[in-house]
């Protein structure tokens, strides 16, 4: 049986995110990614830069079987030598195993999953990141000095409406968190559909 999953949105968003993430990807080592969801997104990014760096090691993870088995499934269809075997990982589960990656990625979590998996996203990057190394987020925000969309907006309230943990988180505290992580801000990039990729850097 084919386990493959289709999330439409990653259609959308991987070329806009992979332009943003080129320049940021470390010539060696591992990309770590937190839920993977289908998995689309890092076989996308494997292939893509398979030739520019071909000394980097992908990874993706989940909580959830099915998207585990998804991942597994692209890597196996797409025959992407460099993708290692998806870890069943919850990111408000610490300590996580060390893996010392030395990129992280999470895309479109941390607005749909309680407080907590923000905080333990962050604690482990502080702590499991090299020196420079980088921790790259993407999705929607709130900003103190951005207005909000009205389709950022509605999102929100339907988030809460599902689960009152959930809704999207502001800029302004997930950077304060990350400080408290021994992180420091290197980046916000406008996406497509009102999202941001926004990036936190383990000082030198
Ligand atoms: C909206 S999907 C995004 C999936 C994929 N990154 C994408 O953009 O298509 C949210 C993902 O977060 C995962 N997730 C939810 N809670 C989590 C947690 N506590 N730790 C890690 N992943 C979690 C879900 O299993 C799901 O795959």
């Amino acid at each position: 049986m084919d386990a493959r999953l289709w999330f439409p949105a990653t259609e959308r968003n991987r070329e806009p995110l992979a332009e943003v993430l080129g320049p940021l990807l470390p010539h060696a080592g591992l990309v770590l990614e937190i839920a993977s969801g289908s998995g689309e997104h890092l076989c996308h990014f494997q292939q893509r830069f398979a030739a520019s760096h071909p000394q980097l090691r992908w990874q993706g993870s989940d909580p959830l079987e099915t998207h585990r088995a998804s991942l597994a499934a692209w890597a196996a269809h797409l025959q992407l030598s460099a993708m290692a075997e998806p870890l069943a990982l919850d990111a408000t589960q610490r300590p996580w195993p060390l893996l010392r990656p030395a990129l992280m990625l999470c895309i479109n979590m941390i607005h749909i999953a309680p407080w907590e998996a923000c905080e333990g996203l962050m604690a482990e990057a502080g702590a499991q990141l090299p020196p420079g190394g980088r921790l790259v987020i993407y999705g929607p925000f709130l900003e103190d000095t951005v207005p909000t969309s009205a389709s950022n907006e509605a999102f929100d309230a339907s988030l809460r409406s599902r689960d009152p943990r959930w809704g999207l988180r502001r800029l302004e505290e997930v950077t304060a968190l990350a400080g408290r992580c021994n992180l420091v801000g290197d980046g916000r990039w406008p996406m497509p559909a009102n999202n941001l990729t926004v990036v936190f850097r383990r000082p030198d």
